[in-house]
């Protein structure tokens, strides 16, 4: 191994439950619409995790976790470091990663978990390329795992027609040759943390029909002024990771942002003038994943043979703190 490996993405796999939540659905539980979900933020439906289906946020993170090591092609026993980004751990300690190492039976592993609302994916692949880098790990896992149907608030639909559950996960390896994580950037401003922001309480029971009358949790969201920041610094954030990388917009075969809305990805494309159809989004079907949405669509556009080996790759996260980031990845499989 030479004294700076790079960052290389080795394998990709995601998860997210069987139960699916339609619009329609939820025009039984709030006062909202199908028609209105749609026109304002793209959402057709979501996965919600139910009890007995091993459908935890580790049990997610778990699944994706395997189908990302199954294509990188590597056991348990190789990998150093597992990195989950979570808002919603089953528990608050011990973390997700640790029971996802549990889970895998990586016994080699350190495992903790990163919370930085919807951008902690691109936080923990900064971590995990920072100590690839520096040679402190070759194999390191990197998951989004999340059940946010257990934080939200079921009678504000506001919120609760927004959010569902999933996970994604990668491999990084090490590797001599160039290529691989190129780029990445984090940024965050705490002064803002009240434009989204959990009031109480502790995840529940998975099944979040049942669980309505209880709520002592909530997500409170200011969504308008959000969605102004949202598009302001991802597009920003997006912008100077190409200057770093010297790449121009024709130089990036896709980008995968933060799937919270579908206007406001329109609004990102209109800023860095990369056109709507080379970015990838799922949210019609699963809402806004958090801090999975971007390892879940990766995986998903990269299995519909969307990513290729060698294409430049973009990621743009935001989310509650504020947080957000980006990465530019040129892709290894
Ligand atoms: O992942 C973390 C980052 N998340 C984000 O960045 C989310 C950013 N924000 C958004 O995506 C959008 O602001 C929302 C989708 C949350 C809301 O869309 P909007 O166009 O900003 O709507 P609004 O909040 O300004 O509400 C417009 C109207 C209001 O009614 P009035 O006051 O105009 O009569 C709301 O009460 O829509 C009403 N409304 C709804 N109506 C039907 C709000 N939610 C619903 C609903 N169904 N579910």
């Amino acid at each position: 191994m030479t004294a700076m490996p790079f960052s290389h993405i080795a394998g990709t796999g995601s998860a997210v439950p069987e139960r699916i939540l339609s619009n329609h659905e939820l025009e039984k539980i709030v006062d909202t619409s199908d028609e209105w979900i749609m026109r304002r933020t793209g959402i057709k439906e979501r996965r919600l995790s139910s009890t007995g289906k091993h459908e935890s946020t580790a049990d997610l993170g778990t699944a994706a976790a395997r189908r990302a090591m199954e294509i990188a092609d590597i056991s348990e026993r190789q990998i150093d470091t597992i990195i989950t980004s979570t808002v919603t751990a089953d528990r608050i300690t011990p973390s997700a990663a640790c029971l996802i190492q549990h889970q895998l039976e990586a016994n080699h592993a350190a495992a903790f978990d990163v919370s930085a609302g919807c951008s902690g994916f691109t936080y923990g692949l900064e971590l995990a390329d920072a100590s690839i880098r520096a040679g402190k790990a070759e194999t390191v896992l990197v998951i989004g795992a999340e059940r946010l149907s257990t934080f939200v608030n079921w009678q504000d639909r506001g919120t609760c027609v927004l959010f569902g559950d999933g996970a994604g996960a990668i491999v990084i390896s090490a590797r001599d040759a160039p290529g691989g994580i190129l780029s990445t950037h984090i940024r965050s401003d705490g002064a803002l943390w009240d434009l989204l922001y959990c009031e109480d309480g502790n995840p529940g029971p998975p099944d979040i029909l049942n669980y309505i009358k209880h709520i002592p949790f909530h997500i409170k969201m200011e969504g308008n002024r959000l969605f102004k920041k949202a598009v302001a610094f991802m597009a920003d954030i997006a912008l100077q990771s190409l200057a770093q990388n010297k790449l121009v917009r024709d130089d990036i075969a896709i980008v995968i942002p933060h799937q919270a809305n579908l206007r406001i990805i329109q609004a990102i494309s209109e800023k860095i003038d990369i056109p709507m159809d080379r970015f990838y989004t799922n949210l019609h079907r699963y809402g806004n994943t958090s801090s999975a949405s971007i390892p879940l669509a990766m995986d998903e556009a990269f299995r519909q043979g969307l990513i290729k080996k060698g294409d430049h790759v973009l990621l743009v996260s935001f989310g509650a703190g504020l947080t957000w980031g980006a990465a530019v990845i040129q892709w290894s499989i």
